[in-house]
């Protein structure tokens, strides 16, 4: 399945895209403060596209004007998501490269990934957290229409022994149609 935006092209990942992903997952700020490792080769960014950016939902952010991956963004429902095993709820995880950060290309991929999630996966509730400090990825939440439910402490993240704090933000589907 494809979306999308007035910028960009929501597509599945694909393996020929290991090298524009490792161009940008490879810089520090973007895996560890999203959850997940700095890839640390094209090889290893190819694995990753097959062991977890094949999962369902899961879109890489393709800028129209270069029809280049910079970006990923994922909807993770029911099991999938770390928040509930509910079927009709999911949360949204997403990352753009560095050169991109400020254009409001986030936001307008996860609005999309919202109206994609109550209108053509008809869940009722979306969840979408961010680790403590992370700034940037809170204005994300509240700009899409997201707001403050909990916040959990002692969440293990890719550091080994390293314990964080997440603030989790939620977005029911009432609250979409009459925002
Ligand atoms: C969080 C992230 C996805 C935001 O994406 P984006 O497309 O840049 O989003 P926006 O353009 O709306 O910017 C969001 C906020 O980031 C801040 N920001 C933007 N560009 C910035 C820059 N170059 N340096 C520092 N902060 C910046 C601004 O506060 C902005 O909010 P504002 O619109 O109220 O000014 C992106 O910064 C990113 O990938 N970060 C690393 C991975 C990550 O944190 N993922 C989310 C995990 S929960």
């Amino acid at each position: 399945m494809q979306l999308e935006t007035q910028r960009l092209i929501l597509r599945p990942w694909q393996k020929s895209d290991a090298q524009a992903l490792y161009k940008y997952a490879s810089h520090p700020d973007i895996g560890p403060i999203a959850g997940f490792p700095v890839h640390t080769s094209v090889d290893h960014s190819k694995e990753i596209i097959d062991r977890v950016l094949s999962a369902p939902n899961t879109y890489a952010v393709v800028l129209k004007e270069t029809n280049e991956p910079i970006g990923s963004v994922g909807l993770m429902i029911g099991k999938a998501s770390h928040q509930s095993n509910s079927d009709t709820e999911g949360e949204i995880g997403y990352w753009i490269g560095v050169p991109y950060w400020g254009q409001g290309l986030i936001p307008e991929a996860v609005r999309e990934m919202i109206r994609h999630g109550f209108e053509d996966q008809h869940l009722e509730k979306i969840w979408c957290g961010y680790f403590d400090g992370n700034e940037k990825s809170k204005r994300v939440q509240e700009k899409c229409g997201f707001t403050y439910h909990h916040t959990t402490e002692n969440v293990p993240c890719v550091i080994p022994g390293l314990l964080r704090t997440e603030h989790v933000s939620c977005l029911t589907k009432e609250e979409w149609e009459n925002e």
